[in-house]
Formats: C-alpha cells, sequence, structure tokens
C-alpha cells in the first residue's frame, strides 16, 4: 500500500509521523520503503542522525519517487509543498492519503484547502483521505482540540479518526535522538497512543 502523509501546511507532524510509522512498521517485519519528497529533507535528515547513532534497525529514505512494481511493500511518502510536482505525483501514486492536523482554525483552513487540491489536481482513482489530530492539547479544561474535530467532522469523503497524538516532548527527541517514541520510551503515553494509531491504520481490515 502506497501510503502519503501530507499537508500543506508545515509543522503538522507529517514527518514525525512518517518517521514514527516507519520505524513501527520495519519493526514489525514489513518491508518498508520511505521516501523523502519534501524539499526540506527532514526525514532524510533524522534517519541520518539514526545511522549516525548507530541505532537498528537503520532506516532507508529515498528521494527518488521509484516504485519497484513485484514484491509486497509499505510505501510511506512525506511530502511538502517545496516540490509540487512530486507532491503531485506522490498524490496519484497514493492508495491514501495521512493527514495530521494541527488544532488551530488556520490549520482546519488549510487542510479544507488541502483537499480540495486533492479533489482538483489528481485525476484517476482518488486516494481514501484518512485525518488525525496531532498536537493536541494534554490539558482536558482546553477545548481547542474537541472544536477543531468538530470542525474536521464536518468535512466530506474524510476519515476522521478518534485517535489523537498529544503535544509532548518526546515526539522532539524522536528527532533530535533518532529514535521512534516507542523506543524512547516504550511504555510511555506517546509510545501508547502511537502504537493505537498505527494500529489502526494499518489494520487488516484496511
Ligand atoms: N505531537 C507532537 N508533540 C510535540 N512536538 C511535536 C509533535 N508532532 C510534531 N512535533 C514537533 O513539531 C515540529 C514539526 O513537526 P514535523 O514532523 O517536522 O512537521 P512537518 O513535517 O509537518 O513540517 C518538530 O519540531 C516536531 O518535533
Ligand atoms: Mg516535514
Amino acid at each position: 500500500m502506497v501510503t502519503v502523509i501530507g499537508n500543506l501546511k508545515g509543522g503538522t507532524g507529517k514527518s514525525t509521523v512518517t518517521f514514527n510509522l516507519a520505524l513501527w512498521l520495519v519493526q514489525a517485519g514489513k518491508t518498508v520503503l520511505a521516501y523523502d519528497l519534501d524539499l526540506q529533507r527532514t526525514l532524510s535528515d533524522v534517519a541520518q542522525v539514526r545511522q549516525e547513532e548507530g541505532y537498528e534497525p537503520p532506516l532507508a529514505v529515498s528521494t527518488d519517487l521509484n516504485l519497484p512494481k513485484h514484491f509486497q511493500y509499505e510505501a510511506l511518502m512525506d511530502i511538502g509543498t517545496g516540490d509540487m510536482a512530486q507532491m503531485k505525483r506522490a498524490l496519484s501514486l497514493a492508495d491514501r492519503v495521512v493527514v495530521p492536523v494541527v488544532p488551530s482554525q488556520a490549520d482546519i483552513w488549510s487542510t479544507q484547502r488541502f483537499l480540495y487540491f486533492i479533489a482538483s489536481e489528481i485525476r484517476g482513482k482518488p486516494p481514501k483521505i484518512v485525518m488525525f489530530i496531532n498536537r493536541a492539547d494534554t490539558h482536558s479544561s482546553i477545548r481547542e482540540s474537541e472544536q477543531a474535530y468538530q470542525a474536521l467532522k464536518t468535512l466530506p469523503g474524510v476519515t476522521l479518526l478518534k485517535n489523537r497524538l498529544h503535544q509532548r516532548i518526546v515526539y522532539r527527541r524522536s528527532f533530535s535522538e533518532g529514535l521512534g517514541v516507542f523506543e524512547l520510551e516504550p511504555s510511555g503515553k506517546a509510545a501508547r497512543e502511537f502504537e493505537e494509531l498505527a494500529k489502526l491504520l494499518y489494520s487488516p481490515s484496511d
């Protein structure tokens, strides 16, 4: 399956989610093809940190969008707006687009625009769109995540997951240390919420 992790907006956690999902899938025994199609090259940089630190298994990241034909794999593509041609190609190859959304008004607007973009620019079979909230506040007194969830619920043709990833320092450490959150703090809250999300995204029914 080809999964693009995308949104027009930066800072929504695309690279964080791609990196962690790729490691999680590798450790689940899958053949993973990870593509860094964002000119910021965050995924490549974090894979390099992992390699320099000597953590196993390493994560191979390609910046060339070539899909092999004859074997089973899970492809993950991290996209950005710096290279719109690559972005469109990735979206046209996608079986689904996983969209992390930060709970803010600007992020909801740009997410809507991303959906229009996919609908208007991508020919052929439309990819399935799966959204979830990333960087949700950990204080339940703050209602922004819930308000964002309700706003996203009104978007047509989208699967909105109830699962959320919260704003946690360990996601930032994931980049600086080159490790998945489930490697950094295996019994931490981030590991638990991330693994629940990953299992849902890769459940057999999907
Ligand atoms: N759930 C989270 N909690 C805390 N920090 C996060 C979370 N998700 C992402 N970040 C941080 O936010 C910044 C942007 O994330 P990144 O994955 O690079 O976004 P994008 O690829 O969409 O631009 C990074 O510093 C990352 O470590
Ligand atoms: Mg990125």
